[in-house]
């Protein structure tokens, strides 16, 4: 029998570039996320493709009780309860790489939106103002760029602020000093980061160790009048930490291309239902003052979204889900 396999949250041109790769499969696609009302229509699959909307938890995996393989198609799986996959001996698989330069230009994008001030500069050109009064903005050439997590990500935005010849730190729990001396940066200690960084911004992945790295007893610690930047995941920061610096003119802007609720942002009608502890409701209220914020530029987990990186994160999608039929395992999370 052919090896059954779900692909969730795909455009048609994307269902049509796994078609025609992915041979002698059972393929099946769903436009929507995978969740609790679809699952039971896959629960004879070996594997499913699905992208970061789909919390893959314990009552998911009840579900499906012949799933063997789940090939996200990102880079970051803290959507999906990998010791409950151990337990059930479920290979998860991911994209390790498609974003270097992507999200890293993303993260350029946004750090120069907020320095050359082109989001209110745009929004004036088009009422037909060409008054520059409040619109002066600040060189990046010679500041402080304090890059956490310099992986992947974080030492493509490192190369990049090379060539806008800015100074650069580093904070990462693992060093790699041929790394910093062929790009040119230097380590620093978290707090020391914060301290000193004109620019913060963060690549680090979120886990339990990261969750809220900068948080309201550390905001104290960012030097007047930077700057933050994340396009990493929501949870590193706590929202009410970014409105409490902005506030206090301790932040002069942010730039957010994730937050910690952006499913619920998206889908708000869910926050009515009982399911959803305060504490949630309160970080979608704390994002809500965020996004109207005018020092504040969200876009809309978009980091990834370019021609280039969807070709790719399809491909590496299809070579993991080969991998594993041939018994092979690529880019297995362990
Ligand atoms: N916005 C988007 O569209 C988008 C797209 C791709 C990836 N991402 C996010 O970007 C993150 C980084 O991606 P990557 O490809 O560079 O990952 P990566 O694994 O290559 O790099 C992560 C780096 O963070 C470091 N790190 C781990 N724990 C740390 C800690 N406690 N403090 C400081 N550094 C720590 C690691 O040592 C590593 O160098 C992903 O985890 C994902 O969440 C976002």
């Amino acid at each position: 029998m052919k090896p059954k396999i779900a692909f969730f949250e795909l455009e048609k041109w994307e269902e049509e570039h796994i078609k025609a790769n992915l041979k002698d499969v059972k393929l099946k696609f769903f436009k929507s996320n995978l969740n609790e009302r679809n699952a039971k229509k896959i629960k004879d699959f070996d594997a499913i493709g699905i992208f970061i909307y789909s919390q893959i938890n314990k009552k998911i995996l009840d579900k499906l009780p012949k799933l063997k393989l789940i090939a996200t198609m990102s880079t970051g799986y803290d959507h999906i309860d990998l010791d409950e996959c151990r337990k059930r001996e479920i290979s998860v698989c991911n994209v390790p790489s498609y974003g270097e330069n992507t999200v890293a230009e993303h993260t350029f994008a946004l750090i120069l939106a907020l320095s050359r001030r082109i989001i209110d500069s745009v929004n004036r050109t088009r009422r037909g103002n060409f008054d520059l009064e409040g619109l002066r903005g600040f060189d990046l050439k010679g500041k402080t760029i304090g890059i956490i997590g310099c992986g992947n990500i974080g030492k493509h935005v490192a190369r990049i602020a090379k060539g806008f010849e800015m100074k650069i730190l580093v904070y990462d729990i693992h060093k790699n000093m041929k790394l910093a001396k062929k790009i040119g940066f230097k380590y620093a200690g978290f707090e020391n980061l914060l301290k000193n960084s004109d620019i913060i911004s963060l690549h680090a992945p979120l886990l339990q160790s990261t969750k809220h790295m900068i948080n309201l007893n550390n905001i104290k610690l960012i030097k007047k009048g930077a700057i933050l930047v994340n396009t990493s995941r929501g949870g590193l920061v706590d929202g009410a930490a970014i409105i409490k610096a902005l506030n206090k003119n301790i932040l002069a802007g942010a730039a957010l291309d994730v937050l910690e609720e952006e499913e619920l942002i998206k889908e708000e009608k869910q926050l009515l239902s009982k399911q959803f502890p305060m504490e949630r409701q309160r970080n979608v209220l704390e994002e809500h003052i965020l996004i109207a914020k005018d020092n504040v530029i969200i876009t809309p987990h978009n980091a990834f979204n370019s021609n280039e990186a969807l070709i790719r994160i399809l491909d590496t999608t299809i070579a993991n889900v080969k991998g594993f039929l041939k018994n092979w395992k690529i880019n297995v999370i362990k």
